[in-house]
């Protein structure tokens, strides 16, 4: 059983406990740390933990506690990473691990040293849909992967300090870009080095420093792409969603706003009301609405906590590791780097623990001694054609088989 500490109170904290007790869960949030006691006691109450505090360190170190969860604004992982260190407690932390990939490093060294098991709370690398889409990618389904792109777009966060660049580290790259750069890398192959970045980034809409919409393309060493869209400016609701392109396959999958479940309500029920929640970032409920079956469930928590604390218990690495982090970390530095210059920027890797001097595979397929494949097709007309490509002379030509 984990007994856990939540650090934070806030939105995450609670979709966390949510999760955490499930419906007949076995572990426990038995500590909250809070900015202010009122908040701490209103989620003890809330969630039935017997000790909260306004004091980071006395939650972190409090004995009933033997894991942290990290759920506090961006600029305090690192603290919140360092305490756990010094108390030698298990840690698993919210996304972004950093604001940028110093700060991770930093995290996963401080770790790594104090001996501690700690995880990356990277949720949409955990939901049943992308479970099942990289389970089929593993076993060559889509054959090898050419293109992979994960959008997150919302129409902005719900509390003040994502919107002071100081606090979050950055815009819709760092809170959004975090979720699809880790997606695409777990398609392409985590062992595949992200060599470098292109990104156009831009404040389009709200009065702040950082971007408000931003779109990028990851290069990895294999030759695959990564792509990601994110904003903070989209209207509709929360629009996630991940397509997959191989050389024998492809993937769609659609989170959140069309899973299967659409609804209309006039709103003009005797009480005036239309629906009350519908789901994260729904800017409506009335009219046509497309509400989420069991969000903690659809956004991958449950898999990713059933997955941590198996790991924590079994002496196991997670699926998302604080490593992870680092590396999507480091990625969105050069995003940001490759917005600002307009080139393509390299991703600085310090540390690198996956496969090194990764060719990209040969794109000239045999189809006999002669020649090479180009394509195969079924024509309206009764056709079987192919078109093919003669090794020595270069010439294409066609022929029905
Ligand atoms: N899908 C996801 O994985 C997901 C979704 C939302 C947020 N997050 C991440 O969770 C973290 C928290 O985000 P949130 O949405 O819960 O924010 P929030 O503002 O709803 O809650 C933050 C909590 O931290 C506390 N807090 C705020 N400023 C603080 C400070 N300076 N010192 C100490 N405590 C402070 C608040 O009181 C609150 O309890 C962020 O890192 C965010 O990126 C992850």
């Amino acid at each position: 059983m984990q007994k856990i500490a939540m650090l934070g109170s806030g939105f995450i904290g609670r979709f966390y406990a949510e999760s955490v007790h499930g419906q007949r869960g076995r572990d426990k949030v038995t500590a909250i740390y809070a900015r202010s006691e009122e908040n701490a006691k209103k989620f003890a109450d809330d969630y039935g933990c017997a000790f909260w505090s306004s004091n980071m360190e006395e939650v972190i170190a409090h004995p009933d506690v033997n894991m942290v969860c990290v759920a506090l604004p961006n600029h305090k992982h690192e603290e919140a990473v360092m305490l756990c260190a010094k108390h030698k407690k298990a840690v698993v932390s919210t996304k972004p691990l950093g604001r940028n990939a110093a700060e991770a490093l930093r995290m996963l060294q401080a770790v790594e040293k104090a001996g501690i098991f700690s995880g990356y709370l990277e949720d949409l690398c955990y939901t049943p849909k992308f479970l099942k889409s990289i389970e089929s990618v593993k076993r060559g389904a889509l054959g090898r992967i050419l293109w992979a792109k994960s959008r997150e777009a919302h129409p902005g966060p719900h509390s003040e300090w994502f919107w002071d660049i100081e606090q979050a580290g950055g815009g819709c790259i760092l809170d959004l870009g975090c979720h699809c750069i880790e997606i695409s890398r777990n398609f392409i192959g985590k062992d595949i080095r992200p060599v470098e970045v292109m990104c156009w980034a831009d404040t389009q809409v709200k009065p702040i420093d950082a971007e408000d919409h931003a779109i990028a393309l990851v290069k990895y060493e294999n030759g695959a792409i990564g792509q990601f869209e994110v904003s903070w400016t989209f209207r509709g609701g929360m629009d996630l969603r991940d397509e997959v392109m191989g050389t024998e396959g492809t993937i769609w999958i659609n989170n959140f706003l069309r899973t299967g479940f659409e609804m209309f309500t006039t709103g003009r029920n005797p009480d005036g009301q239309g629906e009350d929640y519908v789901a994260e970032k729904a800017e409506s409920n009335t009219g046509w609405l497309f509400p989420v079956g069991d969000e903690v469930n659809d956004l991958g928590y449950n898999h990713m906590f059933t997955d941590m604390f198996n790991a924590a218990e079994n002496g196991a690495e997670p699926a998302e590791t604080f490593y992870d982090g680092y590396i999507v970390n480091a990625v969105i530095d050069a995003a940001y780097q490759s917005a600002k210059t307009k080139q393509w920027e390299k991703v600085n890797l310090p540390v690198w623990r996956g496969r090194e001097g990764v060719e990209k595979p040969s794109n000239y397929v045999d189809y006999d001694e002669n020649y090479y494949l180009i394509k195969q097709e079924m024509t309206h007309d009764g056709r079987n054609k192919l078109i093919l490509k003669d090794k020595t002379t270069g010439k294409i030509s066609e022929r029905d088989v």
